[in-house]
């Protein structure tokens, strides 16, 4: 289920031609089970139709403070009342500095002023106008006055200059909403994650590798960063993308990716989610191998358990561990559990193969082994968060 679901939002659009975006959004926010009643701007209607709004929240579109016939005679300020929060997308130059000087000269700063529920904003301007000195102060009361400001995005604007001011992507957005209503189960804590798989190179141009998609350990480091954590993702050759709020650092063999979680400790959790490659070629070739002969003879020396590493490093955080196995789940990743000496290990049967959508998993702990409702992969890497959260003590 979304964490959206059953939310009320209500979603005030002003005038700037980002408000074509906020079609998108609402309709995003309509399908996660929200009820979203769009409040405009007379300045936003010049750009998009109410009726735009009306036809994808199905829900009447507010325009004025004087307007007649409000469903159920109820007062301007009742638009509020109950709402969840209150998300202005695109939130002009002129209606930030409204906000942050409490204007109350239209329905929608008159609703944010009279607000009894979080406001967000998302700021969607021309580059010299984000970056003028009046903008900045009243970004900078509004955030004093615990108003989060998403965005903006820098790329190519719409009056055709380059640079900070763009609104972010519907779906940015809408993501950023979830992470909103996500508990703070570790707010305070410093996560590391490894993701993905290492490539060990055989010769320049060739290596060993694996399928790991790197999808779960990107999923936890989102849940993670959700849960109000700091958190430090070691990835593996993978096209992910890098999830909001996520420092992510490359590399590419697994030597590159214990040295890179090495540099990175100290750190109250850590989960290796990476297919780490066991072995490595002994001596990768200077030049490409040519063909010619018959057979091939790899040497392949072991590679260092970085997992086994940080849970056995003077220091060592609460350390998580996976372990993918086609047969003696159990079995298996309690071995696991205890050869390595980590609190928790999440199992997961891989008939299919690595890099699906879906996950399956069971958590094996001192108490036993507990296993998680099937889902997406952002669903269980919440459940497993949860699940660390609590026996850390959260
Ligand atoms: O022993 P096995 O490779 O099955 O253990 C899997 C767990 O150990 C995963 O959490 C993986 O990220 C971690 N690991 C590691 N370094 C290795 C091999 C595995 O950190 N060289």
């Amino acid at each position: 289920m979304s964490p959206l679901q059953g939310k009320r939002i209500v979603l005030g659009v002003t005038g700037g031609i980002a408000a074509y975006k906020a079609g998108e959004l609402a309709r995003l926010l309509v399908k996660a089970g929200a009820q979203v009643d769009v409040v405009m701007t007379a300045a936003a209607a010049r750009f998009v139709t109410p009726l735009t709004f009306q036809a994808l929240t199905g829900r009447p579109v507010l325009t004025s403070l004087w307007e007649e016939g409000l469903p159920n005679g109820m007062s301007h300020i009742d638009v509020t009342r109950g709402a969840d929060f209150i998300l202005v997308a695109p939130a002009t130059a002129n209606f930030l500095a409204k906000l942050a000087q409490g204007f109350a000269d239209d329905l929608l700063a008159t609703l944010c002023l009279a607000r009894d529920c979080p406001l967000l904003v998302v700021p969607a301007m021309n580059r010299q106008m984000w970056e003028a000195p009046a903008t900045q102060r009243n970004v900078a009361l509004l955030r004093e006055d615990g108003v989060p400001v998403l965005g903006p995005a820098s790329g190519l604007q719409a009056c055709g200059e380059t640079g900070a001011g763009r609104m972010l992507e519907p779906i940015e957005l809408f993501d950023a909403l979830i992470d909103f209503f996500q508990p703070k189960l570790l707010e305070g804590r410093r996560v590391l994650l490894t993701a993905g798989p290492t490539f060990e190179a055989l010769d320049p141009v060739r290596g060993l590798t694996n399928s790991s998609s790197g999808k779960m350990g990107f999923a936890l480091a989102r849940a993670c960063a959700e849960a109000g954590a700091e958190v430090t993702l070691v990835a593996g050759p993978v096209s992910q993308p890098t999830p909001m709020g996520v420092e992510r650092v490359d590399v590419v063999s697994a030597l590159d990716m214990r040295a890179a979680v090495l540099a990175q400790l100290p750190a109250d959790i850590f989960i290796g989610v990476a297919a780490v490659a066991d072995f490595r070629p002994a001596d990768p070739a200077a030049h490409k191998i040519k063909k010619g002969s018959q057979t091939l003879t790899l040497e392949l020396v072991a590679n260092p358990d970085i997992l086994t590493e940080v849970a056995a490093h003077p220091n060592a955080p609460f350390c998580v561990g996976f372990a993918a196995e086609s047969c003696n789940l159990a079995e298996y990743a309690e071995a696991k559990r205890q050869a390595k000496r980590l609190p928790l290990v999440v199992g997961n049967l891989v008939q299919d193969g690595l890099g699906g959508e879906t996950n399956s998993v069971t958590l094996f702990d001192a108490a036993g082994a507990r296993p998680l409702p099937a889902g997406d992969k952002l669903d269980v890497a919440r459940d497993i968060v949860r699940h660390i959260a609590a026996m850390i003590g959260r």
